[in-house]
């Protein structure tokens, strides 16, 4: 609105005459638009300083994150990359060049078929109607909810992500509903309470500190209802520290001509590098999390009954899964009622 003010305002100044045909109005060089043209300029002028009054405000209040870059051209890591070990971080990865291409590395086709109905069947068991997608991403699963008749809000703290998502879901006839929100702060941006909160694709590996996994989980229970449900998933990292790396290539990262592979592991680092067909490569800097270390902080914040799944089935011991998926239930359970948690070892 702002920006509109102020470009009307420059155009008349500038002698240029702008037609709304829409809006059956005109600005020329009559009095009277000059006097809007003074109007739009002055309203400009209070609007920037509001806005930098309220900025300052937040800023000394604590109450916004740092910077968010969102047009650097390119992934930014200094001159150590292995030594970024930051939750903020991942406004640095998911620049526009990387978002633009990060559906030719998930193929949304591929990818539905890999995961089946997973998701959709185990939120209907539940009876589920309102569900927040916390990692939007570029709308995968937001997409596939709605198309199955839920309602969606979709959030995700960065906004090439969510601009992305927006585009994605009106191809498919949809209009998203969307909030910027960093997990850490969550109930601060999106208001309400959902059946079900879903964080997927490997997702809450971008949290670098106990700290900030604990706030985001914590925030994730307050944003639920009394007997919601969060599915929330993760690499197999237990498998890529304890074995090396090995992908069957079926689940999440399903594009063809795209490679998704370690460049660099310890115990506080993965390192993931994604080379594209035309030669282009991103990187994530990625905190692995061990399983039973997930399922540790779910119960902390008051998960009281925590199955986990591998690659979307119940984990069998002979095999070892891509991807393990948790699904942590709010509902109050007595222990003498509690029966054995799937997924634990
Ligand atoms: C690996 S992508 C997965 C996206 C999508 N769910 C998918 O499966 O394709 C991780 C997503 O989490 C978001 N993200 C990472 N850290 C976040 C944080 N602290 N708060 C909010 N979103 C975050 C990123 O912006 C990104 O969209």
């Amino acid at each position: 609105m702002l920006e509109c003010m102020e470009i009307l305002s420059i155009a008349t100044q500038k002698g240029i005459n702008v037609y709304a045909v829409k809006g059956n109005w005109q600005l020329d060089r009559s009095i009277q638009s000059k006097i809007i043209a003074m109007a739009f300029s002055m309203a400009t002028e209070i609007e920037r300083d509001l806005i930098s009054q309220r900025t300052k405000e937040a800023l000394k209040g604590g109450r916004f994150v740092k910077t968010i870059i969102i047009d650097a051209d390119e992934q930014e890591y200094g001159t150590n990359p292995i030594a970024v070990r930051e939750t903020d971080q991942y406004q640095k990865e998911y620049i526009k060049k990387f978002v633009e291409k990060w559906d030719d590395l998930i193929d949304w086709d591929k990818r539905a078929k890999g995961e089946g109905n997973f998701v959709i069947d185990l939120l209907k068991a539940r009876g589920v109607k309102r569900v927040l997608d916390v990692a939007t991403g570029t709308g995968f699963h937001s997409v596939r909810l709605l198309k199955a008749g839920f309602e969606v809000i979709s959030s995700d703290g960065n906004v090439n992500m969510l601009a992305k998502a927006f585009e994605n879901a009106r191809r498919h006839g949809f209009v998203l509903r969307t909030v910027q929100a960093d997990w850490r702060f969550l109930t601060r941006d999106v208001h309400g309470h959902y059946d079900a909160l879903i964080c997927l694709g490997n997702s809450f590996t971008h949290l670098f500190t106990k700290r900030d996994r604990r706030k985001a989980l914590a925030e994730f229970y307050a944003a639920l209802h009394h007997d919601g449900l969060l599915i929330l998933d993760q690499r197999n990292y237990d498998a890529i520290i304890d074995n090396g790396f090995s992908s069957k290539h079926i689940y999440y990262y399903c594009g063809d001509n795209v490679t998704a592979e370690p460049d660099y592991v310890d115990e506080g680092l993965v390192r993931f590098k994604y080379t594209f067909a035309d030669n282009n490569e991103f990187f994530l800097n990625m905190y692995p999390l061990r399983k039973n270390y997930v399922r540790q902080l779910l119960h902390e914040v008051g998960f009281q009954t925590i199955e986990t799944y591998g690659d979307f089935q119940e984990i069998r011991d002979e095999e070892t899964p891509d991807f393990l998926i948790h699904v942590a239930d709010k509902r109050y359970v007595s222990l003498s009622r509690a029966k054995p948690e799937k997924g634990v070892t």
